[in-house]
């Protein structure tokens, strides 16, 4: 039988809904959520990924500050508009769009963003509290992921996770997040002996390699859920998962397509830490 395909766009539209009348309520209240936006250089695919995040915004009602800085911004500066941002009381939520140019240190911006206006969940304070079970903000990807699986009505109590990949902005956190769920995690990376084996094992199998269709239909236990976290653009410009979802789509019992799966719920993510931070 052919798995249920589950649809991240029209979920992250539900939440955006949501939102937009929780975004109403706080303007009612006087306070206008308002993310910053801080884009250094002009890489392409960073560019678009801005343009996504504030065309959310818009849609949503959170009003949003652009930064565009040049490639050659130095470190000192971008820290200096980091400090000004963190100061103001307009701003509820900064982002700084990755990667930045060499010449920055990423982990030293992350870590002057106010664990409060972190709604990116990079800041080492956020993803400490993850981890020890304290509220903080999650990081997008890792949250939407969480989200889609709870309004997939999948229940995760006792199940066996596996985790390809163990990346500190999604493999890490999911695990976490899945871990505060009650399920048993398992993360695998490019030295485990046997990846297809204890894929097989997986009730739930998320797959963030960034290889194009990494995981193959032999990976996958029949009717287990597959969630493919990979975005990658192939030679003929159109965009691939890690999983093999042709492969995928006969054996598993629920999978998510990309694009449409996991995307769209990463920007969702992002608008409800932004109303989060403006609710605080
Ligand atoms: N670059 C790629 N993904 C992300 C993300 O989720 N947040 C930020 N700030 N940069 C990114």
């Amino acid at each position: 039988m052919q798995a249920k395909i589950i649809d991240g766009k029209a979920i992250a539209r539900d939440i955006k809904e949501e939102l937009r009348v929780e975004v109403e309520r706080l303007k009612a209240n006087g306070t206008v959520p308002t993310l910053a936006v801080v884009l250094v250089g002009g890489d392409p695919a960073s560019a678009v990924y801005v343009k996504n995040k504030k065309a959310a915004c818009a849609h949503v009602g959170i009003r949003s500050l652009s930064y565009e800085l040049p490639a050659d911004t130095t470190e000192a500066s971008l820290l200096e508009l980091v400090e000004e941002l963190n100061s103001r009381q307009d701003v509820h939520g900064i982002l700084v769009q990755l990667p930045l140019p060499v010449q920055i240190d990423e982990d030293k911006v992350l870590m002057a963003i106010r664990p409060e206006k972190d709604v990116d969940g990079f800041h080492p304070m956020n993803v400490g509290n993850l981890s020890i079970g304290r509220p903080g903000f999650v990081s997008c990807t890792p949250a939407g992921i969480l989200e889609l699986l709870k309004r997939t009505g999948i229940q995760l109590k006792g199940k066996k996770c596996v985790i390809v990949g163990r990346s500190n902005i999604v493999g890490k956190p999911v695990a976490m997040l899945l871990l505060r769920e009650h399920a048993t995690v398992t993360i695998c990376h490019s030295r485990t002996e046997d990846l297809p084996g204890e894929c097989r094992q997986a009730d739930v199998l998320v797959a963030a390699v960034g290889i194009p269709n990494f995981i193959k239909g032999s990976h996958v236990k029949p009717g287990a859920v597959v969630i493919d976290v990979g975005i990658n653009r192939l030679a003929d410009g159109k965009l691939c998962g890690d999983v093999d979802y042709v492969e995928c789509l006969e054996v598993a019992g629920h999978i998510t397509p990309v694009p449409g799966g996991v995307g769209p719920m990463t920007i969702a993510m992002l608008m409800k830490n932004c109303v989060e931070a403006a609710s605080k």
